[in-house]
């Protein structure tokens, strides 16, 4: 998604902003560009050189005047108008006094396009941003201050959005508004800085503070009707610069695999004590309304929603209480029946999915009590629910999410045992021994990443196949799903998951030698019951892989491959057997000579719908 970052004060380069920019690569874009304010006005340089852009921009930034002291800078994920120069930002207006950069779609831009055009501007762009520009410079002809003329062509806007704007008058500011879609306010070493999210600025910012929605915040220069940085809530993020640096791994991806263990036993120790009992304080709302509950929704996008439905049967195991879990897409134009006996749990690394937010905001106007599960400190999500539980895996730049994913589940499942202690379902003695053995799987996630050679290896024969199927029952599914998922991200394959009972009522059909089917088969109550689809898959011709326990040999006879996994307790099976197929995500998108870090079509954080 689109990404921004703007700086000001005494001593800002455009090379710092580009650098931010560089880091906010990972969201995915197919254009950038860079404006400052120097002593001759606004200049711009943009570039739309697909992803490869940033390299071009890089090679451009001498073509800007040195010794500026305010610098705006964006990458674009194309919306409206394809990834063309002239769509690029930042925009400008008629007189090139005005440029802004814009994240978001402004759902009403064909009504506001055709009143700028009937006013004679002429637009340079097929962009919903450019029109924004040409609207503010109407309000300044009619002799509004800059803050005003921003907040006021805003509120006219319609859809979810950020926007940062500054004015050739005034080459000390930078203004910013925004409604849902990210952005936040740092300052570090007398300079003063607007981002799309902290990663972008953590080498030149020190203090971060949230930036309010509907209100114009100008940094730098304090301006009329504009509020400055003083009125801002600091926000506590105590991520460092070199965690968003890719060191001894070919790529993000692969470097945040090999993080996962650790990220996860963060989080879960983030939320357990000393005595192995639940750390209430992230857990913000009342005991007594969480004993009442009488239903949990679960809603997140992609990797997080897979974790909302391991969620699904934690929940429902140690708490006994109904669990639905539900795409936030889906979730958020349905009518679910809610009230303040039900929670809503949105399960989001960024915090700062539209979807995912707007079904949460959707369930507490409609009564329901909210929890959020984030990565994020002081996102979107943390904010609109009535409480958050953090996941502390560190910043996630990869597209494809790994190490966020287990940290998401022990934080669910940590929630489970202490609604389930609660509810008087499990004795307390039982919920600190529950809470000890899911600590101690992250030395079983551990010795699964050391086996990542060895998966590679089982894997090669089967890397030039383009058919995958994953198949797993109950806690497994969720996985195949996820497993799946991983495949198409990564390596653009054809990966499809199923129950495994639920083969045999159609997708069967599918299957022949050509097709590799990937089977989860932990030792629980089910083992007998995959290993008889498994048979099944056998008869026609499909060749085989197993994720397994150590020590089963029964599965590995009736597989090609068999990627073990060490044992944990059933209920913690999830954690472990996503491993080997993250694994084989990205060895099958290597074999194939694809970029691990820069999937086609893909964007982290999706601020659009
Ligand atoms: C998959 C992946 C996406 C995200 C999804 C939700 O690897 O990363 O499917 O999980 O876009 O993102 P968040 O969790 O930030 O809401």
């Amino acid at each position: 998604m689109c990404g921004i970052v703007g700086g000001v004060g005494p001593s800002i380069l455009a090379a710092e902003v580009f650098e931010g920019l560089k880091r906010l690569e990972y969201r995915g874009y197919d254009s950038a560009g860079l404006a400052l304010i120097g002593t001759g006005g606004v200049e711009v340089i943009r570039t739309a050189c697909g992803r490869h852009s940033l390299d071009d921009l890089k090679g451009r930034i001498d073509e800007l005047t040195p010794g500026a002291s305010l610098v705006i800078g964006h990458t674009r994920w194309a919306t409206h108008g394809a990834p063309t120069l002239e769509n690029a930002h930042p925009h400008t207006d008629c007189t090139g006094r005005v440029v802004l950069v814009h994240n978001g779609i402004v759902d009403n831009f064909r009504e506001l396009r055709a009143e700028v055009v009937s006013h004679g501007h002429e637009l340079k762009s097929a962009t919903d941003s450019e029109v924004i520009a040409h609207l503010i410079e109407e309000e300044l002809a009619a002799g509004m201050e800059p803050a005003a003329a921003l907040g006021s062509v805003f509120s006219r806007l319609s859809g979810h959005m950020a926007l940062v704007a500054a004015f050739a008058q005034f080459p000390g500011s930078i203004f910013g508004i925004r409604r849902t879609s990210p952005l936040l306010v740092a300052e570090g070493d007398g300079r003063s800085f607007f981002a799309s999210d902290a990663p972008a600025i953590l080498d030149v910012a020190t203090s971060f503070y949230e930036m309010p929605e509907e209100r114009v915040i100008a940094i730098g220069k304090l301006a009329n009707g504009a509020a400055g940085v003083s009125t801002l809530t600091p926000l506590a993020i105590d991520w460092a610069s070199q965690d968003v640096e890719l060191v001894g791994h070919q790529s993000f991806y692969e470097m945040e695999l090999s993080q996962e263990a650790g990220a996860f036993l963060d989080t879960v120790s983030s939320l357990i004590d000393e005595g192995g009992g639940a750390v209430v304080d992230e857990l913000k709302v009342d005991p007594y309304e969480l004993k009442r509950l009488r239903k949990v929704t679960v809603v997140g996008c992609g990797t997080s929603y897979h974790a909302g439905l391991v969620g699904r049967f934690l929940i429902e195991h140690f708490a006994k209480v109904p669990v639905e879990v539900d795409v936030a897409s889906e979730y958020r134009y349905r009518d679910p029946i809610l009230d303040d006996d039900a929670l809503v749990v949105g399960v989001s690394q960024s915090g700062e999915s539209l979807d995912t937010i707007t079904a949460v905001k959707g369930a507490a106007a409609a009564g329901a009590r909210t929890l959020a599960v984030t990565n994020v400190i002081g996102s979107q999500l943390s904010r609109l629910s009535d409480t958050v539980l953090y996941t502390r895996a560190g910043p996630e730049v990869s597209v494809a999410s790994t190490k966020t994913h287990l940290s998401q589940i022990g934080a669910l499942a940590l929630f489970a045992i202490y609604l389930g202690e609660l509810k008087g379902h499990i004795y307390p003695e039982e919920a600190r021994e529950a809470r000890n053995s899911l600590r101690k799987v992250a030395a079983a996630i551990e010795v699964a990443l050391e086996r990542k050679r060895g998966y590679e290896e089982k894997l090669a024969p089967f890397v030039g196949t383009d058919r995958f199927f994953f198949i797993g029952r109950n806690l497994q599914y969720p996985v195949a799903l996820e497993g799946a998922l991983k495949l198409k991200e990564l390596s653009y394959l054809a990966a499809e998951a199923y129950p495994a009972g639920e083969l045999k009522h159609g997708p069967i059909a599918m299957l022949d030698s050509e097709a590799v089917v990937v089977a989860l088969v932990p030792r629980d109550r089910l083992r007998e019951k995959v290993l008889a689809n498994i048979e099944e898959v056998r008869a026609r011709g499909a060749r085989v892989i197993v994720v397994a326990f150590d020590g089963d040999d029964e599965a590995a006879t009736l597989a090609e491959a068999a990627l073990f996994v060490p044992e944990v307790r059933p209920i913690w099976s999830p954690l472990v057997t996503v491993v080997p197929l993250q694994v084989m995500a990205g060895a099958v998108a290597r074999s194939r000579g694809l970029n691990l870090d820069r999937p086609r079509n893909l964007a982290k954080t999706v601020t659009v719908e």
